[in-house]
């Protein structure tokens, strides 16, 4: 089923002699559970086609749609709610709160949703990061790889559909990089969560079961593995 569509989407950074063109006509849509990757060179405008996606920035035109409902004639407070209770988002920096414990890091978006925390889901969770007591640790006594694992972790406390991930393994090295990759891939897997990644690192795209190549803001090549690429 599809989940997330985009249409036409553009979007220009300033105005004038300085306009810089980020994404020139992008459209294409996404399923529910699938991992797709997002790759490009530095500047093809992968974090802004994702904030976008995500709700986080506004096109200069062009359309999303999160199930088929059109995610920028929400207001403010209707696309944050959205937001909060649909999407889940990791960044490069892990950007946890440093005063809360790992554990206390990851309820937080239960508890700022103002709902109860669902104790299955959270214990499937904390199950799934494998850091034991470490969870009662500030995030200053982990390593980067096990505070990018609570961050996924975060992102998934309010059950998201989506999950979006811009370079989560581009402060790690190798071996953190693969258990955060390996952490994201059963997320998707078990979650069904629909999980966008952007990332410069070939061999984390080819994990994926589709591949969207960005250049100059524009899609050169969107393949699927076991189907020959069809360049939509
Ligand atoms: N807030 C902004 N203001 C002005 N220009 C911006 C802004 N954000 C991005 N850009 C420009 O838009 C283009 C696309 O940027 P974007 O960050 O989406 O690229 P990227 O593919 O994520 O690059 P990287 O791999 O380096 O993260 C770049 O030319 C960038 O300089
Ligand atoms: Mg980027």
């Amino acid at each position: 089923m599809q989940i997330l569509e985009c249409r036409n989407l553009q979007k220009i950074y300033g105005s004038g002699e300085g306009a810089v063109q980020a994404l020139r006509d992008v459209s294409t849509s996404f399923t529910q559970g699938e991992f797709c990757a997002v790759r490009g060179p530095s500047g093809s405008g992968k974090s802004t086609l994702l904030h976008i996606l995500g709700g986080l920035e506004y096109p200069t035109s062009g359309k999303v749609f999160y199930r088929g409902e059109d995610l920028y004639a929400y207001n403010d407070n209707q696309l944050s709610i959205l937001r909060r209770r649909r999407f889940g988002f990791v960044f490069q920096a892990y950007n946890l709160v440093q005063e809360l414990t790992a554990y206390e890091n990851i309820l937080l978006p239960v508890l700022l949703d103002k709902r109860k925390p669902d104790k299955k889901h959270i214990s499937l969770l904390v199950e799934m990061l494998g850091l034991g007591d470490r969870l009662d640790h500030l995030p200053s006594a982990l390593s980067g790889g096990q505070q990018q694992r609570v961050a996924i972790a975060r992102a998934l406390a309010n059950k998201p559909s989506i999950l979006f991930a811009d370079e989560p393994t581009g402060n790690l090295d190798g071996k953190s990089g693969k258990e955060v990759l390996a952490l994201l891939k059963y997320a998707s897997r078990e979650l069904g969560v629909t999980l966008v990644l952007v990332t410069h690192d070939l061999n984390i795209a080819e994990q994926a079961e589709r591949i969207i190549t960005l250049e100059d803001g524009a899609i050169t090549h969107d393949s699927r593995k076991g189907a020959p690429g069809d360049g939509s």
